[in-house]
């Protein structure tokens, strides 16, 4: 049958597709196309091998097409493509929930999947909601984020997040949300390696809000132990343990967004494990599957989870939430297989010992021309560098472009340019990925 419309098949035709979190004019005008990817390294549409100094969008904690998550994959769509995920259930999925609780600290045992990081705190505000509800104390209906935070773009995560580009063209957004303010001071911090010195009582605040509210209206507490999209902002020494403190006190739930500090992007598993901080509920996605398929995790601790078992009646659903694709089999093969090489690369590991040298070559930079602070913890540096008067953002833009051109991908967040490349990056590709970021930032206005 032919189509009364006519379709441009031609894959040259740029116009038709709105690209996210990209300024699509100037995009199509020069666009940069990737065709292939191995290791640590993709390919462009030229030809080129670019040094993948991103782990993707810091997903690719194992590096690109690893043979053995590849063959899961293909495997697991020949098998069964799609299991229906209400009320029925596929072994792969109940596999990968036993393996994933064996890796989290403390008894945050039971995980419920999602597709993306933003589902995933969509998901995890849920829970915290629902769970005061269904112990009686449902007037704690108020979530807490932060200034500067980054928690995806549903309309529950741009509530609670901090990015002012984010949220100022979305209106109102969910009702009864505060927020604690930003870690993040360059007098009191710069060129900290690692969790800054000043601080901490900046989580004191978290006091004063439940001054301000009262502890029975607040139902939790949404932090990154370490912003990655707001620029690398690293918490200062004692800031999460106090939140832990305060929350405990009021009977505040704490979620942690991990998105991306989880699966060994700090050298350890989680961030939880990093900073020896139990949160309530932690959510995570990205390294999760290696980037490979998209799926998300939210982790949540007994009490949380025997809250919904124990206050539902027998033969209810404990919680009215969840996906079409959630434990998706495509995505539990591809997690279980990440899991392995995980284990079996013992990339965790491998990251925490990489982290000095990632660390001192990235500090090799300072005194740089406008470069005004660098940032780093585990296999993560921040490079900030001051805005062109009166254009924010272009100087970030440029270097990311150039640095494109000369074959090595980072990202930029404004005038900060963030590296986290997948977990096994070799000490020659870090000097290729910090000697060019440094040559162009030098070459750049
Ligand atoms: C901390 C954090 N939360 C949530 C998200 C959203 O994840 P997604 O883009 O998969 O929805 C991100 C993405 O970068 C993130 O960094």
């Amino acid at each position: 049958m032919s189509s009364s419309v006519a379709h441009d098949s031609n894959p040259n035709n740029l116009d038709a597709l709105w690209k996210p979190f990209s300024a699509n004019r100037q995009f199509k005008a020069n666009p940069r196309m990737l065709v292939g990817a191995k290791g640590m390294y993709y390919t462009s549409h030229d030809g080129r091998q670019v040094l993948d100094g991103t782990a993707g969008l810091w997903c690719v904690n194992a590096g690109h097409c690893n043979d053995h998550i590849v063959s899961a994959v293909q495997a697991q769509v020949a098998r069964m493509d799609y299991s229906k995920a209400f009320q029925m259930g596929h072994p792969a999925e109940f596999e990968l929930a036993a393996r994933l609780v064996a890796t989290t600290p403390g008894d945050l045992d039971h995980v419920f999947f999602g597709n993306s990081g933003s589902e995933a705190v969509d998901t995890a505000l849920k829970i915290a909601l629902a769970y005061h509800r269904l112990r009686g104390e449902g007037s704690r209906s108020r979530l807490i984020g932060r200034e500067k935070g980054y928690h995806g773009v549903g309309f529950g995560g741009i509530s609670v997040g901090g990015m002012v580009n984010n949220r100022k063209f979305f209106g109102p957004m969910l009702s009864g949300v505060d927020h604690l303010p930003a870690t993040y001071s360059r007098e009191h911090q710069a060129y900290t390696r690692g969790e800054p010195d000043w601080g901490v009582h900046l989580a004191d605040d978290l006091e004063r809000l439940v001054g301000l509210h009262d502890a029975s209206t607040i139902a939790a507490v949404i932090v990154e132990p370490v912003s990655g999209s707001a620029g690398v902002l690293i918490p200062p020494k004692g800031y999460l343990k106090r939140l832990r403190e305060i929350c405990d006190k009021h009977g505040i739930l704490l979620i942690f967004d991990e998105v991306i500090t989880g699966f060994g992007r700090l050298g350890a598993t989680f961030g939880a494990e990093y900073f020896d901080v139990l949160p309530d509920i932690m959510t995570t996605a990205k390294g999760l599957t290696n980037g490979t398929v998209p799926m998300s995790a939210v982790f949540v601790r007994k009490h949380v989870y025997e809250a919904f078992m124990d206050n539902s009646p027998e033969g209810a659903i404990e919680l009215f939430h969840g996906y079409t694709y959630s434990g998706h089999p495509l995505a539990c093969a591809a997690g279980l297989a990440t899991l392995d090489v995980y284990r079996d690369e013992g990339l965790f590991d491998r990251a925490a010992a990489m982290a000095p040298y990632w660390e001192d070559a990235a500090h090799s930079l300072k005194g740089t021309k406008n470069i005004v602070d660098i940032r780093t913890i585990g296999l993560v540096a921040g490079i900030e560098m001051e805005p062109r008067p009166g254009a924010p953002g272009a100087r970030g833009h440029e270097v990311f472009t150039k640095c494109y051109e000369a074959g090595v991908l980072v990202r930029a967040t404004g005038d900060i340019i963030a590296a986290s490349p997948p977990l096994i990056i070799e000490t020659h590709e870090i000097d290729k990925l910090f000697e060019t970021l440094g040559r162009i930032i030098g070459e750049v206005d």
